[in-house]
């Protein structure tokens, strides 16, 4: 996996936005799989300001969330469906029939996670796919002891995941059991991975995925076996890193052909 550190959430949000946007600016048609959550909101503020100032073009763009809570209606604050439009397609000019997210009032589940894999396949696979990272190591709602070739199905969210997005919602109590999710196999089959983590309260979820044994207790550890994984962090989500400082050399030691953040000609 590369392991990209920077000494703060925004500066990594900045180089992630930089990643999506030279693909969408490389292959406009591209597909996009994208994550809700705290964690990449600086970066979708950002892609959002490219679109403004910048003119990126998502015009032709598609894109799949990786999941859902199940029982709640698209127009609750708290879904999923609310959170994406709020924080970015409201603010750019992503075409409506072309942005995917599970349904979970679908009244038959299993069809609606069969109906979403088959989605993805007819969009031809998702060119990027952007992840966080639960404290417990989930990537999606995967928690641990997921099936590390699971496909797009129901999950039962566990009560530290529940404490967690509590925030959202008022009481864990009240936060929802049962989510649609991508599964890790869906999301191995992605072209690239870009996983986000930020604050020191991801230190060991990051340990665990980039540097531990590959385990159905730690889903994200799969990602070591993707062929082109990125790991985006900050100071803190990285440090407990073994090799915190080997990761830094690598980046700061890069090509610049291979820079993510590309010079802009002038004039
Ligand atoms: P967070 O959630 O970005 O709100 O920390 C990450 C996740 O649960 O995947």
């Amino acid at each position: 996996m590369e392991v990209i550190i920077q000494p703060t959430s925004e500066q990594a949000s900045v180089i992630g936005a930089h990643i999506i946007a030279n693909l969408v600016r490389d292959n406009p048609a591209c597909v996009l799989g994208l994550a809700t959550g705290g964690t990449p909101i600086p970066m979708y503020n950002e892609l959002v300001r490219m679109h403004r100032e910048e003119g990126l073009d998502f015009s032709r763009v598609t894109t799949f969330n990786l999941d859902e809570y199940v029982g709640l209606r698209p127009e609750q604050p708290q879904s999923y469906h609310a959170f994406m439009w709020e924080h970015l397609f409201s603010h750019i000019n992503v075409a409506r029939e072309r942005i995917h997210i599970p349904n979970g009032m679908a009244p038959d589940i299993v069809a609606e996670c069969e109906a979403y894999e088959a989605a993805i396949k007819a969009a031809g696979g998702i060119d990027l796919q952007v992840l966080g990272i639960g404290s417990g190591g989930h990537i999606g709602f995967n928690e641990k002891s997921s099936s590390l070739a699971s496909r797009t199905r129901i999950k039962t969210l566990t009560a530290q995941t529940q404490e967690d997005n509590a925030r959202f919602f008022g009481r864990p109590e009240d936060v929802p059991m049962h989510v649609i999710t991508m599964g890790v196999g869906t999301i191995m089959e992605t072209r690239q991975v870009l996983l986000l983590a930020f604050g020191q309260h991801k230190a060991q979820a990051i340990v665990d995925a980039v540097e531990g044994p590959i385990s159905a207790m730690h889903p994200a550890s799969i990602l070591q076996m993707h062929p082109v994984a990125k790991a985006l962090l900050d100071d803190g989500a990285a440090s407990k890193l073994a090799l915190n400082e080997y990761y830094r050399w690598v980046y700061d030691h890069k090509p610049d052909w291979q820079r993510f953040v590309r010079k802009r000609s002038k004039g």
